[in-house]
């Protein structure tokens, strides 16, 4: 006779116990860019996920008072570039951790732009060029669909090049 499977948590886990197990989880890091009318802008991102290939579909979740949400809905583009290993401080950059906003935090890298105009990142390890296509509020996030329109980055890169990861509150170049 098999066992019974024991469930791990008998209650809905608190917020602090559920941010300590997403913590354990190794994620790539992206930048998800946008353009205004008051220039290029973008924030620091990790909850992105493919959704489909037919037609390539890709989401991200970004909390509901980000100010680069605002620009994404009103443009309806956005770019979601995926960080080499050297990314660290450019995550920084766009995770408002150093103080340097709107066009300054373009200005360490090279940026260019595909079919959208949203900020694709040069040396990217891939960059998804997406028309917004539909949005879902979802606790405190919004979860953005993207149609990808053109893809960027990996294309250019050498072959084997490295991925950010964050993983335990730090970066990782994998
Ligand atoms: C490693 C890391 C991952 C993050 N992932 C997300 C994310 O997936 N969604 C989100 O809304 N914010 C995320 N953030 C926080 C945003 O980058 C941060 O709040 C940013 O300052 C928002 O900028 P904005 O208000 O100018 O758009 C992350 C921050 C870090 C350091």
């Amino acid at each position: 006779m098999t066992e019974p499977v024991q469930p791990v948590l008998r209650a809905t886990p608190e917020a602090a116990l559920f941010r300590d197990a997403m913590a354990r989880v190794a994620s790539a890091v992206h930048i998800v860019t946008t353009i205004g009318p008051h220039g290029r802008i973008g924030l620091t991102a990790t909850a992105v996920a493919s959704v489909s290939d037919a037609p390539p579909t890709v989401l991200v979740c970004i909390a509901r008072p980000s100010r680069t949400l605002a620009v994404i809905e009103a443009s309806g583009v956005f770019c979601i570039n995926t960080l080499p290993g050297d990314g660290d401080e450019l995550a920084e950059i766009f995770a408002s951790r150093r103080g340097i906003e709107g066009e300054a935090r373009f200005g360490s890298r090279r940026w260019g732009s595909l079919a959208t105009g949203a900020p694709v990142l040069q040396d990217a390890v891939a960059a998804f060029d997406c028309r917004l296509v539909a949005a879902h509020d979802v606790a405190t996030h919004r979860i953005l669909i993207g149609e990808v329109l053109g893809l960027g980055g990996a294309a250019k890169s050498p072959a084997g090049a490295t991925s950010l990861i964050y993983r335990k509150r730090q970066f990782e170049s994998v």
